[in-house]
């Protein structure tokens, strides 16, 4: 198939970071080579667990910075319903991009003008079980499309298969659309499998517990990369 022509990025979720020592990680992940840094937030009603909100995220904001200060984009996902209140305030704490649910909104199309109206970028986030329908009414109102291939709400679990038909799917879409959309991937990603993940269209790339639960950041992100050379 077509391929995408943007360059592979690499977004470690802090979600398997040493929460004790939050900082401190999302520099070092930086400097082992993270394009993003991916922010998941769960509320314990949409998803059966509970993390961070915007008060973490503004106290990490001056950390996501490369060595030679260029920013690095916080890449918030939010796993909680309702979206609208928090997504704002994710935004005031300096979140970059902010996607969500389309099920976990009354009024999706609404929530994706809110968040481009606060100036970062929206995306949409589908899980195993859903599928793309709404694009056909939200791709042009969107920068970023994010398909799940775990059920949300923890990290460490393995990658679900289907996910890469829809990731397929995805591409052909923002192919047809002819917008600069990234397709993100989330959940069980490993040098082992991010190359079949990459030759069914996505660029973007959440690895959590592939990359903190190695003592070497650097060493794994550069296997990634590797990978998708
Ligand atoms: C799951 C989160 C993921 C998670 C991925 O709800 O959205 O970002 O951290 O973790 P791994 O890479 O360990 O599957
Ligand atoms: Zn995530």
């Amino acid at each position: 198939m077509s391929h995408s022509p943007s360059a592979a990025f690499i977004a470690p979720s802090i979600l398997s970071a040493d929460f004790a020592r939050l900082g401190e990680e999302v520099k070092n992940v930086i400097a082992a080579g993270a394009d993003w840094i991916h922010f998941d937030v769960m509320d314990n009603h949409y998803v059966p667990n509970l993390t961070f909100g915007p008060m973490v995220c503004q106290a990490l904001k001056p950390h996501a910075i490369k060595p030679d200060g260029t920013p690095v984009p916080i890449d918030v996902h939010l796993m909680i319903q309702p979206v609208d209140a928090l997504a704002g305030a994710f935004i005031d704490a300096g979140a970059d991009l902010v996607s969500f649910h389309p099920d976990a909104s009354a009024h999706v199309h609404r929530s994706v003008q809110a968040i481009k109206a606060k100036g970062a970028k929206a995306g949409l986030t589908f899980n195993p079980g859903q599928s793309l329908d709404v694009l056909d009414w939200l791709i042009d109102d969107i920068d970023l499309i994010l398909i799940m291939s775990v059920n949300p709400g923890f990290g460490g679990q393995s990658f679900i298969d289907s996910a890469l038909r829809k990731i397929e799917d995805a591409r052909r879409r923002i192919e047809a659309s002819g917008k600069n959309i990234r397709l993100e991937v989330d959940g069980g990603i490993k040098p082992d499998n991010i190359r079949r993940v990459a030759d069914a269209g996505a660029d973007t790339f959440v690895a959590g517990s592939a990359i903190f639960g190695k003592p070497d950041y650097k060493a794994v992100i550069d296997q990634m990369r590797a990978a998708l050379a």
